[in-house]
């Protein structure tokens, strides 16, 4: 049985006050939704606040990004260990925009991935191809390459204890969704990879969706068989629009 995850990921919004109102809007409200694994994803700086708020309640915490070093001279970093230290739960892994933005390449998206694992924080990495990529009918190649340069330098164990996010690029912050079909080839796919390596592996991961998930949407994408939840930008800086988007989510997905 997959448990269904809706992990907020907070980017860089909010100021201080606004982001404890947020947690404790959702902290509030996280008992009527016992079906779903609600996690927020709150800036570095917001993560004590938010932790102070959250802990004792229903809802896990996490960060947006980790460094692979354990401790030492890297000006800046944040490492495993400190988010251990704060009880963060998950960490983004190759979110799009550190693979675009700051030109995070795909040994080190590894190197993140099995950072996270050695911490003991579960890994939530993100894939997805471009807009150009899926015209040019690239997107299982590029999704292939990208799990493989993980799974190859981790272990493909290690994903008993991770989650990967499925996120067209194109689809982050457009407005533009994957239609539920769309989206349940591609999260059929992935398993598919996964289970090449591991089928019990692959029965047990929790593969969410990401791009433009609304309320109104999130019903119909989390219905389909391989989507496990999502991974919410947008609307999940809004208490109603992101519980709104956990009442999408109905019950665990059996398995087989
Ligand atoms: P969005 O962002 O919901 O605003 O499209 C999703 C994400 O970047 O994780």
């Amino acid at each position: 049985m997959r448990k269904k995850i809706v992990a907020g990921n907070w980017k860089m919004h909010g100021s201080r006050q606004q982001v404890s109102e947020l947690a404790e809007g959702i902290r509030n409200e996280a008992g009527s939704f016992p079906q779903v694994e609600i996690v927020v994803l709150p800036s570095f700086v917001f993560i004590p606040d938010v932790a102070k708020i959250l802990q004792n309640s229903h809802v896990r915490w996490g960060a947006q990004d980790l460094y692979m070093g354990r401790s030492g001279a890297f000006t800046g970093e944040v490492s495993g260990p400190m988010l251990t230290d704060y009880g963060c739960l998950y960490v983004l892994v190759g979110h799009s925009e550190r693979r675009h933005i700051f030109h995070e390449d795909l040994d080190l998206i590894a190197a993140k991935f099995k950072a996270a694992i050695d911490a003991r924080i579960i890994p939530i990495l993100c894939v997805g191809e471009t807009q150009q990529q899926r015209e040019a009918g690239q997107t299982e190649a590029i999704i292939k390459q990208q799990l493989a340069s993980v799974i190859e330098s981790a272990s493909i164990v290690d994903f008993h204890h991770a989650v990967i996010a499925y996120e067209p690029v194109w689809a982050i912050g457009t407005g533009l969704t994957a239609s539920p079909e769309q989206a349940q080839e591609v999260h059929g796919f992935i398993r598919k990879q996964i289970a090449n390596y591991d089928i019990d592996v692959a029965k047990g991961l929790r593969i969410l969706y990401g791009g433009s998930v609304k309320p109104d949407n999130a019903k119909g994408l989390f219905a389909k068989p391989d989507i496990d939840g999502g991974l919410i930008g947008g609307a999940s800086l809004q208490v109603e629009s992101f519980l709104g988007i956990c009442a999408g989510c109905k019950s665990d997905t059996f398995v087989e």
